[in-house]
């Protein structure tokens, strides 16, 4: 008989190891005893560090993974059963996941089981502030998971708070976080660290995000169980909460006005900005307005407003949809590679873009995250009209003698029409300022049309874009007396 003594500390690393050297010894399960609950210093038999000739077992990725979580419950038979299932595998053909084995059941459900103590390990702890050294700030949690979780569940918290010193005390293990490294040791005092203000903060934090009317008893408790409340402080609000929801909620209700808020006119008042008023400071003065901008919520996740450029008194305004990756990177409007084919199409057809005013309907980029790239997103009609104030702001100023839509988007916010780009491309329409407004295509609708419709496209593009030309020249012209 094998006798196994396996530390608190290092339980599974000591496990795996014990237990891939008796596999290759072809040691069979109920040959071995083993215990948990030793110390560091308890002598393990040295695991065989070579497989014997011909012993030769693989256990996929997923399996090791889940023997080993489930090496973290707090069942006694949790080491047993880990072999056992190890050593069917290997000569039993049992297949990893056959929940009719009920040893393989028994392991998968601990596994489970560890699988959300972790879980809620991660949510559940709440550190209070302490005395820190140097810059780095220290904090300290008292927890009490089911199970011994700690070594597997803090690694996340050394990925969160790597810029703080840290300890997590639990009844059986602690872990300490000092200068980067993590390390743990038996827990030696057992009392709760002392109330702090930062508590007091997370609770009035608590009570505020409370949303009485989406009170769901059931779903809280099974998201935060009872047994968690102790240790969290929020948690001493949740019966007065409970108690009071109902009648919050139809206070609430109650409350809710009828109309919606005028939104936009109470920033504009607050501003001390009205329709028709006089515009200080000139574009440099609205673009800084602008940066503040809460008219829609998409400045919120842009990494900075783009506003137009261009001369102040440009006969040309060329506006565009919205700023795109590399422009919202840049804070330029058309930097990216619609902007490049709309300033070589220009540049042909003889129209000096430098010479005109370049905006957007919509003046920060509205995206979507995928992984790691920002996939564009159109916007909508609410944020189309919310940035309209600063489109109109920017077109009073530089009264331009033509105004060049690009897109659907533009020509929407510039005309009010929303029709087809197609059956309107190339005419001279009236805007809402009462302006000439050329409608064409989005250079970006061009770079994604596919290979065969691309030539007559551009085609359209370039003699819209030479019309345009023609007429701030015509204009031009007229001016110089020519
Ligand atoms: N597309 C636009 O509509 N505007 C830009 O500034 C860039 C791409």
């Amino acid at each position: 008989m094998h006798a196994v003594q396996l530390p608190v500390i290092g339980a599974v690393a000591a496990w795996r190891a014990q237990a891939r050297g008796f596999l290759w010894d072809g040691i069979r399960p109920e040959e071995i005893d083993w215990r948990g609950g030793g110390t560091l210093f308890d002598t393990l038999s040295p695991p065989n560090a070579v497989p014997r000739a011909g012993a030769s077992y693989s256990v996929g990725k997923a399996a090791l993974s889940a023997i080993e979580t489930a090496l973290s419950h707090s069942d006694p038979d949790r080491y047993a059963r880990a072999y056992q299932v190890l050593w069917r595998m290997a000569h039993e053909r049992l297949r990893f996941g056959d929940r009719s084995d009920p040893q393989m059941r028994k392991l998968l459900d601990q596994a489970k089981a560890v699988r959300r103590d972790i879980h809620k390990m991660h949510a559940f702890v709440r550190f209070r502030e302490g005395p820190g050294h140097g810059n780095r700030r220290a904090f300290a949690a008292w927890f009490e998971p089911e199970h011994p979780i700690v070594e597997a569940a803090t690694p996340f918290f050394a990925k969160r708070f790597g810029d703080m010193d840290w300890v997590i005390a639990t009844l059986i293990l602690t872990a300490t976080f000092k200068d980067g490294t993590l390390s743990f040791k038996e827990t030696s005092d057992t009392t709760p660290p002392p109330e702090d203000a930062t508590e007091d903060l997370w609770c009035t934090y608590y009570a505020s995000i409370f949303n009485p009317a989406r009170l769901m008893t059931h779903a809280m408790q099974s998201e935060m169980p009872k047994k968690y409340w102790k240790n969290l402080p929020e948690a001493r609000l949740i019966p007065d909460l409970v108690h009071g929801a109902h009648a919050r909620s139809r206070a609430m209700q109650e409350a809710a006005p009828t109309q919606p808020p005028a939104f936009f006119e109470a920033i504009a008042r607050a501003e001390g900005r009205v329709a028709g008023a006089p515009i200080h400071g000139g574009l440099a003065g609205l673009k800084a307005q602008a940066a503040r901008c809460a008219r829609c919520e998409l400045a919120c996740h842009a990494t900075q407003l783009v506003w137009g450029e261009g001369p102040e008194n440009a006969p040309l305004m060329v506006v565009g949809e919205q700023p795109g990756d590399q422009e919202d990177l840049q804070g330029r409007p058309f930097v990216g590679p619609a902007g490049q084919l709309l300033r070589e199409v220009a540049q042909n057809a003889g129209l000096d873009l430098r010479q005109a005013y370049v905006t957007n309907a919509v003046k920060h980029f509205k995206f979507r995250p995928r992984g790691r790239r920002r996939i564009h997103q159109r916007p909508n009609t609410g944020e189309v009209i919310a940035c309209k104030w600063w489109l109109d702001l920017e077109l009073r100023h530089v009264k331009p003698r033509l105004t060049l839509a690009l897109g659907a988007t533009a020509a929407r916010a510039l005309t009010g029409d929303g029709g087809a780009i197609r059956e309107r491309r190339g005419r001279i329409e009236t805007g809402h300022h009462g302006g000439h407004v050329m409608i064409t295509m989005h250079p970006s609708y061009l770079l994604r049309l596919p290979e065969e419709d691309k030539a007559l496209a551009m085609q359209a593009f370039v003699e819209d874009i030479s019309r345009a030309a023609a007429h701030v020249e015509a204009h031009r012209a007229n001016q110089d007396g020519r």
